[in-house]
């Protein structure tokens, strides 16, 4: 099955000038958006924890004739964050696109999640999120396209999600951040919105959370379209968002999952 970007709905050269900064751009929905922002003309900030994957995607990025600069941070470290943001806007002199994908989660039913658990994924999903809207801020208003604040989260936010209640807490905060930004920051241009992909399919998370606990055959029910959504998917939204297309959504969430969000089991213990 041919996705969107791989029949080429774009046109090449659509995010041309654009500097975007991914964090958890070392893998799985992170690293396909960085790669096809590069195809489609971005430069890019690559944010994440550990060095390796994220030198590993610029290499593919400048293997394919792109540009791209990795800095490991972890998105928990506000401090940590802005040396990112900074050390971009010494590379590449401006950044125009955010895209707070950096994410932590596993299964874990309330009544046994300690609350360092809890405070873990509010720190890494919520605060990280927060921590990367605060720093990119500066720049963002000075940008040329103006700039677009693009954060991944899960409709999972708005149904409840049994076993993952803190990965559910912290992206519902990130709607109202969300919300919030896009009108606190609106009148600087920039453009702040959510997009809520559906399961993904072939991903490590994805393999953490449904291969593994056997959960893959009662998700795929769950999808009207009949299948698991691609990390093109979701890339194709934030190109679009991030694009010229997207220059009048604000303040909006755009959701990839292949119409789960209305199945009728959707409130049922399932992962995201
Ligand atoms: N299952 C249950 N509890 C877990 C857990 C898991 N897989 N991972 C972390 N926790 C709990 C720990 O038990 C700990 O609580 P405790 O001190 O009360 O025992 C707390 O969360 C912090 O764990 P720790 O391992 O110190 O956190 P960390 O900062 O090193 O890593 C994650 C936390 C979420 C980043 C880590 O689990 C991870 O790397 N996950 C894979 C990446 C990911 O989640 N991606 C998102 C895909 S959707």
């Amino acid at each position: 099955m041919l996705t969107s970007l791989q029949v080429n709905i774009f046109s090449p050269g659509i995010l041309s000038g654009r500097v975007a900064l991914i964090t958890g751009s070392g893998s799985g929905i992170g690293l396909t958006t960085a790669l096809r922002f590069a195809q489609f003309g971005a430069r890019l900030i690559l944010v994440g924890r550990r060095a390796e994957p994220l030198a590993e995607t610029r290499r593919l990025i400048e293997k394919a004739g792109g540009e791209a600069l990795d800095v490991a941070a972890d998105v928990r470290d506000y401090d940590g964050v802005v040396a990112a943001v900074k050390a971009g806007i010494e590379r590449w002199g401006q950044l125009d696109v955010l895209i707070n994908n950096a994410a932590g989660n596993f299964i874990k039913p309330t009544a046994d999640l300690s609350p360092n658990g809890w405070r873990t994924i509010i720190d890494i999903d919520l605060n990280g999120t927060f921590h990367g809207c605060k720093a990119a801020y500066p720049y963002l208003k000075t940008s040329a396209f103006g700039g677009r604040i693009i954060s991944i989260i899960t409709d999972k936010a708005r149904t409840g999600w049994p076993g993952c209640a803190h990965a559910a807490a912290a992206k519902a905060g990130i709607i109202s951040l969300t919300r919030s930004l896009a009108q606190e920051w609106g009148p600087d241009a920039i453009r702040t919105n959510t997009v809520a992909p559906g399961p993904i399919g072939g991903t490590e998370g994805a393999h953490r959370l449904y291969k593994t606990s056997g959960r893959a055959d009662r998700e795929l029910a769950t999808i009207p379209l009949g299948r698991f959504g691609e990390a093109d998917d979701v890339a194709a939204a934030c190109i679009f968002l991030a694009s010229d297309a997207g220059a009048f959504i604000n303040g909006a969430g755009l959701v990839i999952d292949g119409g789960r969000a209305w199945h009728t089991a959707s409130t049922s213990e399932s992962a995201t």
